[in-house]
């Protein structure tokens, strides 16, 4: 598969960004495998990864928080009751912000805590008020994991849906040999993985139209629309995510392309006809989330139109051709050919008509009108349209939209 290069990314050249943009916290507790915690951070980040740390005390014995910033590109959280680290990002914040909480090495000390529900410090308070899954990677002495109290505690946070991640055994740094290491930082990174990289695509194609497209009028103006691209490229990560090829034929928009995505980019309507053309002979899903320019002027001036004293101008324009019709026309099409309806009134009525005129198996029908879910919005809402069902999806990030759309859409696709 191609991948792209992107600077923010430098790990990523050749290599998927498995856990590409996912938030991690990664909670660092008082035990001598903390130096382990940078290996985890690089290792995150090469995959993609968004991350913040949390040192406990004891940690920042044993590993100064400054690596641990250098590496995740970060401040370090320390203090529950730091001022100023509250004033950037308050605990619950981070919680919130997090997609998965990552305690390695965790300590006996700290996973008695978590049984507990404790939350006099910053890392258990972020663990109690945290929705997102948690996954602990011990790392202590054989005889202090062996005791009946560890043992136990550990059962309880398995009951309660937490995610022990090891531990390794082997010899440990006090001299005994046993249960108790950290688990090989690799091993950590291939377990989040194969929890956020669900391969619901893999081995699919998917190719998504993005962005608007530009009619030109004359060699400095052109015909276009407010579409900000953020949707299609939240699916193009979506379909990566989920172990598709994915393909992005984009119109002239700011966002930047997921590593692995191929990227096409085009800027009028026929352009982007063509590669979708191209691009989807082995397709297996087809998405037109981009906002083509419906018609385009007849002629384009070769020179600038100047205004020449005249108060009026007439704009002779042709009807562009229908991308996403044409995909699903063709005699071998796409096993699923999706579309958007971006409306402004009688929003589902409207893309119920789309769906039949224009032969697709979906439509996402949503209200523009609505300024928190419209053009250029980082959420969106809306309900998803099939000829024999509607799923409504409530009101979050494109990110999460896209992920909830992609899922359901794989599993329509039929069996090989
Ligand atoms: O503009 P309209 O509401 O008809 O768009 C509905 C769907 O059709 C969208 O998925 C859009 O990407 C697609 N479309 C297209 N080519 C056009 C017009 C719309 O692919 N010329």
């Amino acid at each position: 598969m191609d991948a792209t290069f992107d600077i923010n990314f430098p790990g990523c050249i050749g290599q998927m960004a498995r856990l590409l943009n996912r938030n991690f916290i990664i909670g660092v507790t008082g035990s001598i495998a903390a130096y382990k915690a940078a290996e985890i951070t690089r290792e995150l980040k090469r995959e993609g990864a968004n991350v913040r740390v949390i040192m406990t005390d004891g940690a920042c014995e044993f590993i100064t928080p400054l690596t641990l910033q250098a590496l995740s590109g970060n401040p370090v959280h320390t203090g529950l009751l730091d001022t100023d680290a509250e004033a950037a990002m308050g605990h619950i914040e981070l919680a919130r912000w997090a997609d998965a909480l990552v305690i390695a090495p965790a300590s006996a000390d700290s996973i008695a805590r978590l049984v507990q529900g404790r939350a006099d410090d910053l890392l258990g308070a972020c663990a109690l008020a945290t929705p997102a899954p948690v996954f602990v990677a011990p790392a202590m002495n054989q005889e202090m994991w062996a005791k009946a109290a560890t043992q136990e505690n550990i059962h309880v946070l398995q009951n309660r849906g937490i995610t022990i991640l090891g531990p390794d055994s082997g010899s440990q740094a006090c001299g005994d040999i046993g249960a108790g290491r950290l688990l090989d930082p690799r091993e950590i990174i291939e377990s989040l993985v194969a929890t956020f990289l669900t391969g619901q695509l893999a081995g699919k194609h998917v190719v998504i139209t993005a962005g608007p497209t530009r009619e030109p009028l004359c060699p400095v103006r052109y015909l276009s629309n407010r579409s900000s691209g953020k949707m299609g490229y939240a699916l193009a990560e979506a379909c990566i995510n989920a172990g598709a090829r994915t393909t992005l034929i984009s119109g002239p928009v700011h966002c930047e392309a997921p590593p692995g995505v191929v990227l096409v980019p085009v800027e009028t309507t026929q352009e982007m006809l063509d590669a979708s053309m191209a691009a989807s002979d082995d397709a297996d899903i087809f998405i037109g989330a981009a906002a083509v320019v419906d018609f385009r002027p007849e002629s384009v001036a070769t020179q600038k139109i100047k205004r020449e004293g005249s108060t009026t101008m007439d704009l002779k324009l042709v009807s562009n051709p229908d991308i996403i019709a044409s995909i699903a026309a063709r005699q071998v099409r796409p096993s699923l050919v999706v579309g958007f309806a971006a409306e402004t009134n009688d929003v589902t009525t409207y893309a119920r008509n789309k769906l039949k005129k224009k032969r697709l198996d979906f439509i996402f029908a949503n209200d523009v009108s609505d300024s928190a879910i419209g053009f250029n919005s980082d959420s969106n809402a809306g309900t998803l349209i099939s000829a024999d069902n509607d799923i409504t999806m409530a009101l979050s990030s494109k990110r999460v939209l896209a992920e909830t759309m992609i899922a359901e859409l794989a599993k329509h696709l039929p069996e090989t």
